[in-house]
């Protein structure tokens, strides 16, 4: 069973947190006692956290001082928590290379460059969690480099879940569904009749609605806590049933 007791004092270091999933993860395991590193590369004015680093998930060089910063101020970590990300609506015949780069580089390798970095501050028992999206289990139309970036992170998910037993540190993601974010947000209102598309989109979700950010929070507490001991390397669906049909 799910202890909320076992987040006190453990510290976690959530990328992207400074807005939508990430900062959702991050108030959450705050309000549950637990010592919170936000790495962003935008500030954030969430209170309470142990501290909030400011770095690109897109260079090893940011990326590895600010978890060695994180590391010198909290210790090991018992969590990690990949949140850092970009959406791109953009067929594959539209996207130049740069907007390729961008969105790969932040999705994917982003992710990779933190984790890594966190390897060596890691308690034994850590447990690493990812957010890639339903759109990296099936594809959509004009978001190419967007679902080959979570379609990827799927994968970086289980190999590194293999990469890491020897210190039976845990690795898994979880594949949202439409959440209402500021990216999510900006996806609807980027469409032609906003409205229309937000109704159609939420009946495309089974569950008949969109996903909200609490739904994405405890999917990653029951990752992240030890309620989740035996599993390792793999996909948590919390789409509201997009991909079930
Ligand atoms: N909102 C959705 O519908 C949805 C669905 C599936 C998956 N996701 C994924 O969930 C994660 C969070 O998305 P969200 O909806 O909360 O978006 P958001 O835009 O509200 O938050 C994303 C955060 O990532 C940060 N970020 C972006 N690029 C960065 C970089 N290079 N370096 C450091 N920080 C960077 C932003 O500053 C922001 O704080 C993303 O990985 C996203 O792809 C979102």
């Amino acid at each position: 069973m799910l202890d909320p007791g076992w987040f006190a004092g453990r510290a976690a270091i959530v990328s992207g947190s400074a807005s939508g999933i990430g900062r959702g993860i991050a108030r959450a395991l705050r309000e549950l006692g637990s010592r919170v590193v936000a790495l962003d590369r935008n500030p954030t004015d969430e209170p309470g956290l142990a501290a909030a680093l400011i770095a690109d998930v897109r260079s090893s060089k940011a990326v590895d001082a600010a978890v060695r910063d994180a590391a010198a101020r909290v210790g090991r970590f018992a969590m990690v928590v990949n949140c850092a990300g970009v959406a791109l609506a953009r067929s594959a015949w539209e996207t130049t290379e740069a907007e390729w780069d961008e969105v790969l580089d932040t999705n994917l390798k982003g992710t990779w460059l933190v984790t890594r970095a966190a390897w060596p501050h890691l308690e034994e028992d850590a447990s690493i969690v990812n957010v890639s999206s339903n759109a990296g289990l099936v594809g959509f139309p004009e978001l190419a480099a967007y679902c080959a970036a979570k379609g990827g992170l799927v994968q970086l998910t289980r190999a590194m879940a293999l990469d890491s037993t020897s210190r039976r540190v845990r690795v898994n993601c979880i594949c949202p569904g439409h959440i209402r974010t500021p990216m999510g947000d900006s996806f609807i209102a980027a469409q032609p009749d906003p409205a229309a598309f937000a109704r159609q989109h939420a009946a495309a979700h089974p569950i008949g609605r969109l996903g909200t950010v609490e739904d994405i929070v405890q999917a990653a507490l029951y990752l992240l806590s030890p309620a989740s001991a035996f599993v390792t390397g793999s996909v948590l669906v919390a789409d509201g049933g997009y991909t079930a049909r």
